[in-house]
């Protein structure tokens, strides 16, 4: 069993897409152990998003993620950090294959309506971030 981080970012709420990724992973077999909704602070967006202080995207992808408001999730399941990051689809937009949350729903590499984790020490250190050290409760 592995748990991991999972953001739909300020795009993917205000397109009224939180239920259908809900549903995809809830229909894969995932369980839901947090969820928040929130506009994320500068802080918590740099904090988030550090490894990529030095690239030329930095400032607008924070300027992006704080512009309103996102859902911060954590799930739990067999293989669940990959398992959710073949779901959402590639980073680029041209290899994001049909079928997966980008490939359906997106052709931007910035608005690109979800996050998930990439391994398990950001996992863990992603979900202390979002939900507080003991903030998941099951
Ligand atoms: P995410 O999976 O959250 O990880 C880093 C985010 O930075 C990424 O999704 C995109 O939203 C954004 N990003 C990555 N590469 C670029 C880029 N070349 N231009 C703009 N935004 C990017």
């Amino acid at each position: 069993m592995e748990r991991t981080f999972v953001m739909v970012k300020p795009d993917g709420v205000e397109r009224r897409l939180v239920g259908e990724i809900i549903r995809r992973f809830e229909n894969r077999g995932l369980r839901l152990v947090g969820l928040r909704l929130l506009t994320p602070s500068r802080e918590i967006a740099e904090a988030h998003y550090a490894v990529h202080r030095e690239r030329p995207f930095f400032g607008e992808l924070v300027d992006f993620v704080t512009s309103g408001p996102v859902v911060a999730m954590a799930w739990e399941g067999n293989q669940a950090i990959s398992l959710v990051r073949t779901m959402m689809g590639a980073l680029k937009p041209e290899l994001a294959l049909p079928g997966t949350i980008r490939g359906d729903y997106t052709t931007d590499i910035q608005t690109n309506l979800v996050h998930g984790s990439d391994a398990p020490e950001t996992a863990g250190q992603e979900i202390a971030l979002w939900f507080g050290a003991d903030g998941l409760t099951n």
